[in-house]
């Protein structure tokens, strides 16, 4: 059996370093089954799932409960824990128990976790700096927010508008000036997660230049929809941190093309359509669902000239890989078992359609979207997992904990003569 490839780009499958699989605990909304399936449709092959479940993964306990879960997966992962106010005496757990990241909650979101203060933010960094883990930041300000939607609530006004009134820019620029200045005083490594408005670069630039092992991801909805789009899609826009002006999205842009933006996830976060549609925005739930469409949107704009593949590759995998330490395991073209590979058909036209997404999450700002280029075939470790835009049975249960790829010898896939070998003798462009 031969997959001709003539005509398509081999490139190391897309890591997503932000997911919400919702598993334990809000199973209507995703589970680890179909979000790793919706990964597969959208050459990713690897993923780190954010901690913001019910129980969250709070302690080892959690841990476990969650890498139980995950044993449903089809790609590869890794595992957030969460670095909060009430669990600083569980992070060596969490540390020793095998969690790939921490995520801290700074500001306010689904799940309604509390932020940590200022001391509890400098503890944690102390105890995670020496395992060299990277401490991800929802890099919001909760007091500001509070503060502000209070204002707001008490003079009525919700007009969607409103819903960036509460989150100001300086909200967002506050916390990613003083993570980099807590990470800088305790050697922990850090990451800006979503980065959403022009205001944030200037720290996070400042903090790369006088050497603070910081680096920063943006995901499509920051790049591709802004405040204009608020009248056209109402409450399903709703995402935290928000969308923001053209010019927040020009300014991103050109930084994820410098470099001072590092690199491109999703923040995959779905709900039902009826936890979507609300009449007053910020009673919807935020977020949507983004790791099956984050390639095409992006290959979109390679298509059309905007970006090389070159510099897709390394925003989409290259350094997703280096910054969470699976570089060179993961990141790049290997063969034979360790073959995670998107085969892509730059010419492919597709239309984003909620109803064909493989997320739970049947919902999608991107609706009716014409995109051009998409992942035909995905590869997991040297197995098929996404053929001809179609899920390869069986593959449920192949994904595996990049800790444990990194310690256990990878048995030889039973069809790796399928795999890059022969992908590579078919001919690639
Ligand atoms: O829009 C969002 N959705 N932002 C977050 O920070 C959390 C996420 C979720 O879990 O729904
Ligand atoms: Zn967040
Ligand atoms: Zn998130």
């Amino acid at each position: 059996e031969v997959v001709d490839v003539t005509g398509l780009h081999l490139i190391p499958g897309a890591i997503d370093t932000h997911v919400h699989f919702r598993e334990p605990g809000y199973t209507h909304k995703e589970d680890w089954e179909t979000g790793t399936k919706a990964a597969a449709m959208g050459g990713v092959t690897t993923v780190f799932e954010m901690p913001n479940t019910n129980p969250p993964t709070r302690s080892v306990t959690e841990l476990r409960q969650k890498q139980d879960c995950a044993k449903k997966a089809s790609v590869d992962f890794g595992i957030y824990g969460l670095l909060a106010e009430d669990n600083i005496d569980e992070l060596q757990g969490l540390i020793d128990g095998g969690v790939n990241a921490f995520k801290c909650f700074m500001g306010n979101t689904f799940g309604n976790l509390p932020s940590p203060s200022t001391g509890a933010m400098l503890e944690g960094f102390e105890i995670v700096a020496p395992s060299g883990l990277r401490i991800s930041l929802h890099a919001e300000t909760a007091s500001i927010m509070a503060w502000r939607q209070a204002r707001l609530d008490a003079a009525g006004r919700h007009a969607p508008l409103d819903h960036i009134a509460a989150r100001p820019e300086v909200v967002a620029i506050e916390a990613v000036a003083r993570a980099a200045i807590l990470s800088e005083w305790t050697g922990a490594r850090v990451h800006v997660l979503h980065i959403s408005s022009a205001g944030e670069l200037r720290p996070l630039a400042e903090a790369k230049a006088r050497g603070v092992d910081i680096t920063g991801e943006t995901c499509p909805c920051y790049l591709f929809l802004t405040t204009e789009d608020y009248d056209r899609l109402g409450s399903v826009i709703r995402v935290n941190p928000p969308v923001r002006e053209p010019k927040d999205a020009k300014a991103i842009w050109e930084a994820l093309q410098t470099g001072v933006v590092d690199m491109i996830a999703t923040d995959h976060a779905p709900h039902t359509p009826e936890e979507k549609h609300n009449d007053i925005i910020w009673k919807a739930d935020c977020g949507f669902p983004g790791v099956e469409t984050q390639m095409p949107l992006m290959l979109t704009e390679v298509a059309a000239g905007r970006m090389s593949l070159e510099h897709y590759v390394k925003i989409s995998s290259a350094n997703p890989a280096r910054s969470f330490g699976m570089y060179p395991m993961k990141g790049r073209i290997a063969v034979g078992a360790h073959a995670d590979i998107a085969a892509v058909d730059m010419a492919r036209e597709e239309v984003i359609r909620a109803e064909n997404l493989h997320s739970l999450g049947k919902i999608t700002p991107f609706e009716g979207r014409k995109t051009v280029g998409a992942p035909v075939h995905t590869l997991v470790r040297g197995r098929f997992v996404q053929r001809d835009r179609m899920l390869c049975p069986g593959m449920v249960g192949h994904g595996r904990q990049v800790t444990d790829i990194q310690s256990m010898p990878t048995p030889e896939p039973k069809n790796v003569d399928q795999t890059l070998a022969t992908l590579l003798t078919e001919g690639v462009t």
